[in-house]
């Protein structure tokens, strides 16, 4: 059945899930079966963090201003928040959300967006282009991540901004003393403290091309032991994220870093090569890679704990082992309207390598501690908006579905697959997999992606030990091109079928360019 624009609002339920690596395999394609899947429910399971459910939203074109945000409109509320974009973003049931950026962290002022909007101050945006006026800031964007039920997550500024400057950002969201940015978000309407843990020391700081004056990792660590240690001494609670990099700036941070920071931040965006859309597959399978490097330093750098930590830090040291956040994933073609051409018009092949991506994160649980999708709205998103309503992407129906039906631990499964051997991905896997059990309810949920653009594969099922029956989800589209649009805004192309198929049967066929779960239940 298609999906109707009322009905895809109300997606989602429970949180996150598992897999297991998929072999590679010789055989064939079409009606016949190439190999089976098998679950391994008794093997080593990770958890999976809610987290990896996250949400991005930066001043750049029109994700903040005219996307989440839009005063006057008559779809906004008081808030000025446009409720039909607010609506589909709660459709991705958020667990968590990132602010201010991105790059433009560093030109920011925390403090020219708090106070009475009429007397925010009213500044060009350097890094992307035209003017803010900071109507929206701090407590508005705490009042939209309560919206979603969604954690805040801000970035420092490291480029304009000053430790001191951060830190009083820390007192501003998280003081509970009678002191004076605490008191200032009183008189601002917030008693109660925002309560923000997760907190990024500034955004690619390698990236020489950008404002940003910490290029050099030994600058970057300086200062970052610095911005650490004036934050933590206003929460000692706060988490951590340290700006990730190349693989010689990825050393360094971690090896010095460790101590205070809890997860290494790594951006991640796929793209089309040479127009060719199969690569866009391949480019998507890579970051399985790029993850597997930043595993290793993370391990042989950065112990699981750290136990010597002198005293007068005055603050605990790490606690937990260091994670990856993702805190930009998505998938960047630098084509579409909008600021940098980022507007970008997602069709079906691009839903079928956000599967993809959702299972590499899935696949790589042990190590992945967040992920924010970035971004939200407009720019490189899964909402669209213009002056008079907004269109969920092909990929926010993928985004829907892993949110609804991952479980909370990865389970390793095998699924042999034929390889694409189409141009642009010769070698890469048409089915691609990643299985969770949800621990509570002991349900399995398998996610299988069919990349192939127009031939089904079949598989047999080995049924898991103890489970009975299975339940269908699969989204399709007509054509890997398939894609929503703003002029045609209540067509939906993409398919949705559900169905029980009661007792597991012995064979499976995913159809061309599809995306199913097989929820096992007892
Ligand atoms: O998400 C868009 C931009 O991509 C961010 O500002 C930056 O961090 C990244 O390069």
């Amino acid at each position: 059945m298609m999906w109707a624009r009322r009905d895809i609002l109300k997606a989602g339920s429970a949180i996150v899930a598992t897999t297991g690596l998929p072999r590679l395999a010789r055989a064939q394609v079409g009606g016949t079966s190439v190999g089976t899947l098998e679950i391994d429910t008794a093997g080593r399971r990770a958890p999976i963090s809610p987290l990896i459910f996250g949400q991005f939203i930066e001043f750049l074109g029109r994700s903040i201003t005219g996307g989440i945000f839009e005063e006057g409109s008559p779809l906004s509320d008081a808030n000025g928040f446009r409720r039909d974009v607010l609506a589909k973003v709660l459709g991705l049931q958020p667990t968590i959300l990132r602010f201010p950026g991105g790059t433009v962290t560093k030109i920011y002022h925390w403090e020219d967006g708090i106070g009475p909007r009429a007397t925010r101050r009213v500044r060009p945006n350097l890094i992307w282009g035209g003017v803010e006026d900071n109507h929206f800031g701090t407590d508005e964007f705490i009042r939209y991540a309560r919206e979603l039920k969604a954690e805040p997550f801000i970035t420092v500024s490291m480029g304009v901004g000053t430790a001191e400057e951060a830190s009083n950002w820390v007192e501003y969201c998280n003081g509970t003393g009678r002191t004076h940015y605490a008191d200032l978000r009183r008189r601002n309407g917030f008693d109660a403290p925002h309560a923000v843990k997760y907190w990024g020391l500034g955004n690619e700081e390698d990236a020489e091309p950008d404002a940003g004056r910490l290029q050099d990792p030994a600058d970057y660590v300086r200062e970052a032991w610095y911005y650490a240690k004036l934050m933590k001494l206003q929460d000692p609670s706060i988490k951590l994220i340290a700006a990730g990099g190349g693989q010689a700036w990825n050393e360094r941070v971690v090896h010095e870093l460790h101590p205070v920071a809890d997860y290494l931040a790594l951006h991640l965006y796929p793209k089309t090569q040479g127009g060719v859309p199969l690569s866009l597959i391949k480019s998507a399978d890579d970051t399985e890679a790029t993850i597997g490097t930043i595993r290793d330093q993370i391990a042989r750098l950065a112990p699981p704990r750290v136990t010597e930590f002198n005293k007068w830090y005055r603050f605990p040291p790490r606690a937990a082992p260091m994670m990856i956040a993702l805190d930009e994933i998505g998938i960047w073609e630098d084509a579409g309207g909008g600021v940098y051409n980022m507007e970008t018009r997602y069709d079906w092949n691009h839903a079928l390598a956000t599967a993809t991506l959702y299972n590499v994160m899935i696949r790589n649980a042990d190590i992945i501690g967040m992920a924010t999708w970035a971004q939200t709205v407009n720019v490189l998103a899964p909402i669209l908006t213009n002056a008079t309503g907004s269109i969920a992407q092909t990929i926010w129906f993928v985004m829907a579905l892993y949110r609804r039906f991952c479980g909370s631990h990865r389970l390793s499964a095998t699924l042999p697959s034929p390889v694409l051997a189409l141009p642009g991905a010769e070698q890469q896997r048409s089915l691609d997999t990643a299985a969770t059990i949800d621990d509570a309810g002991g349900t399995i949920s398998v996610f299988v992606v069919n990349r192939h653009p127009d031939r089904a594969v079949a598989t047999r099922i080995a049924r898991p030990a103890g489970y009975r029956r299975v339940d269908l989800h699969e989204l399709s589209a007509p054509s890997p091109r398939s894609a929503n649009t703003l002029d045609r805004p209540e067509e939906n192309v993409v398919a949705e079928r559900s169905r029980t198929l009661g007792t597991i049967p012995d064979h499976y066929s995913f159809p061309a360019h599809s995306i199913t779960v097989l929820h096992f239940r007892r």
